[in-house]
């Protein structure tokens, strides 16, 4: 498995930026998603913003994705690190993601490792002209058509040592290439002599195929004693092999009324349940305990909650708006009509700010570090709950750091 490491920094840019047009497409990604739920946007915008840099993630482009997203940054990390589809170091112009899971393994992947080694030297480096860099990941997916690469956006099965070495030298001559399978395999078809389905009654030639036919000429024919047989034999065998009723999950019955989340946030409801949540608050608390010990384990070994964002605004019905959850959890801050000399000072420089939680804080009247800088935790509360950000504020210091950025602009 790869190393998962960000590029030293002597490789970082200083800064990074996403260009207009990148930038208007990131906001259409965000808002395909429900109010509150922009983070699931992100592997998009990572996506775009490697593709801008060149290939490659550095820090500067993770970090303005968690900014555009209102996230953490070291959750956005985590997700870049995870995923290989990533690449965290420049890569050459043509970067080869070497599949090496089992069934690649098992058909040659360890051959065609030795030859990017040898081809290349040591995975996670660009080779001298410029043009390759590889790396071994996971499972592409492709496992029918083993062993395999992925080069920049494509596919190149059924590889041999020799066909990728080729495949490398009309990539960097700038010769046409073929992708997908190199042994001209359709799709993922037998490599070899066709050894299934070779019953012939099976298979007219169509699309639909003969069986199917088979069936409809019996339905058309009204076969009574073909249907006699099979309610029969269904009979028989309820008698022999009795089974219990289908176990109930824990959960109620599916039924065919729509109650998605992206439905629910459509309807100017919270995205989640509140009794959904409650029941997951409920099935992560510890079983019930001396109510002595319980204070004793959380005084010891659990850092104290907020306690204006702890459960804030759990008691609202559910469907109620953002601002009657604010209301429930803390005290609305003073907002004003319009920025202080038509000059609002730049909210997303509050790190956990974002730009759609900036327009949004806008949209209460807040436009200056001074106003968040005053926020009292009851402020604090209400700003969270109406934001969705539970205990976020506090944890990422909103107040502290508006407060710096108030005092050092004098
Ligand atoms: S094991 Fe290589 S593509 Fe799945």
């Amino acid at each position: 498995m790869a190393n998962r490491r960000l590029a030293p920094a002597a490789e970082q840019p200083q800064d990074f930026a996403f260009t207009p047009e990148n930038a208007d497409w990131a906001r259409g990604q965000i808002a395909k998603y429900p109010e509150g739920r922009q983070a699931s946007a992100v592997i998009p915008l990572l996506w775009k913003a490697q593709e801008q840099n060149g290939g490659w993630l550095p820090q500067k482009a993770i970090e303005a994705v968690a900014d555009e997203l209102g996230m953490p940054h070291i959750r956005v990390l985590e997700v870049a690190t995870f995923y290989t589809m990533f690449a965290l170091e420049p890569v050459g112009r043509f970067w080869i993601q070497l599949c090496g899971t089992v069934p690649c393994d098992c058909c040659g992947a360890k051959e065609l490792k030795a030859a990017l080694h040898e081809r290349l030297g040591p995975a996670g480096h660009v080779s001298p002209d410029g043009n390759f860099s590889w790396l071994e990941v996971e499972c592409l997916g492709a496992c029918c058509n083993a062993p395999m690469v992925q080069i920049n956006q494509d596919y190149y099965e059924d590889l041999t040592p020799e066909s990728l070495n080729k495949l490398m030298d009309d990539l960097a001559a700038g010769r046409p290439v073929k992708v997908g399978s190199q042994i001209g395999r359709v799709s993922s078809e037998p490599k070899d002599a066709v050894n299934t389905l070779t019953d012939e009654s099976l298979f007219d030639g169509s699309r639909v195929g003969a069986w199917r036919k088979r069936f409809e000429q019996t339905e058309g024919a009204g076969d009574e004693g073909v249907k006699k047989d099979e309610a029969a034999s269904t009979e028989a065998r309820v008698k022999d092999e009795t089974k219990p009723a289908r176990p109930s999950a824990g959960r109620a019955n599916e039924s065919n009324a729509v109650d998605a989340p992206a439905e629910r946030a459509s309807a100017g409801q919270t995205p989640v349940k509140s009794e959904d949540e409650a029941q997951a608050r409920d099935a992560k608390a510890p079983p019930a305990q001396d109510p002595a010990v319980v204070e004793d384990k959380v005084l010891r070994t659990e850092p104290p909650q907020h306690p204006a964002t702890v459960g804030a605004g759990d008691d609202v019905p559910e469907g109620e708006s953002p601002e009657a959850r604010a209301d429930a959890a803390g005290t609305r801050p003073k907002g004003l009509d319009a920025p202080r000399d038509d000059r609002p000072d730049d909210l997303t420089k509050i790190k956990g700010i974002g730009p759609i939680n900036g327009r949004r804080l806008n949209d209460l009247g807040v436009w200056h570090y001074d106003q968040v800088a005053a926020w009292s935790p009851k402020e604090v509360a209400w700003v969270s709950a109406y934001l969705a950000l539970p205990g976020r504020i506090d944890r990422e210091n909103w107040v502290g750091q508006a407060s710096d950025l108030a005092g050092s602009r004098g």
